[in-house]
């Protein structure tokens, strides 16, 4: 495991967040996704005009990484809050992000928040799966 690039996936995905397109919430998150060979994929949110084409921040990175052929997942960590605002309170995945997390990641995931760290079996226990 690449313990340096997990001390830094939070700012990572401070600096994903600055790329948030959320003119309908104003709510901007940011996600930096950590494979097992180092490498971090970015997302942001990207809202929509109808709603519900919206996408979580979460849900950007993984499907960018799995679209690039990456499959080994160690970590994430989301950074979200008020856009304008320092992103210090801790925002978690949603419960879509958790399902799309829990389809390529083992529940080891460690889930990086501004104030800790958490795993993806811990926040979506008993998943479902095929
Ligand atoms: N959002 C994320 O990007 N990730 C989360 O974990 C929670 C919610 C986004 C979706 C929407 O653009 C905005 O935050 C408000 O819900």
């Amino acid at each position: 495991m690449d313990h340096k690039k997990l001390d830094t996936l939070f700012a990572e995905a401070k600096l994903a967040r600055e790329r948030s397109y959320c003119p309908y919430s104003n709510f901007a998150v940011g996600a930096a996704l950590l494979t097992a060979d180092g490498r971090i994929y970015h997302g942001c949110n990207i809202e929509n005009a109808a709603f519900s084409p919206t996408v979580c921040a979460e849900r950007t990175a993984i499907f960018k990484a799995v679209s690039e052929g990456a499959r080994d997942f160690i970590a994430i960590a989301v950074a979200g809050a008020n856009q304008g605002e320092d992103p210090v309170e801790d925002c978690y995945p949603c419960g879509v992000c958790r399902q799309v997390l829990a389809e390529f990641c083992t529940t080891d995931l460690l889930v990086i928040t501004a104030k800790g760290r958490t795993t993806l079996g811990a926040l979506l226990p008993n998943s479902f799966n095929l």
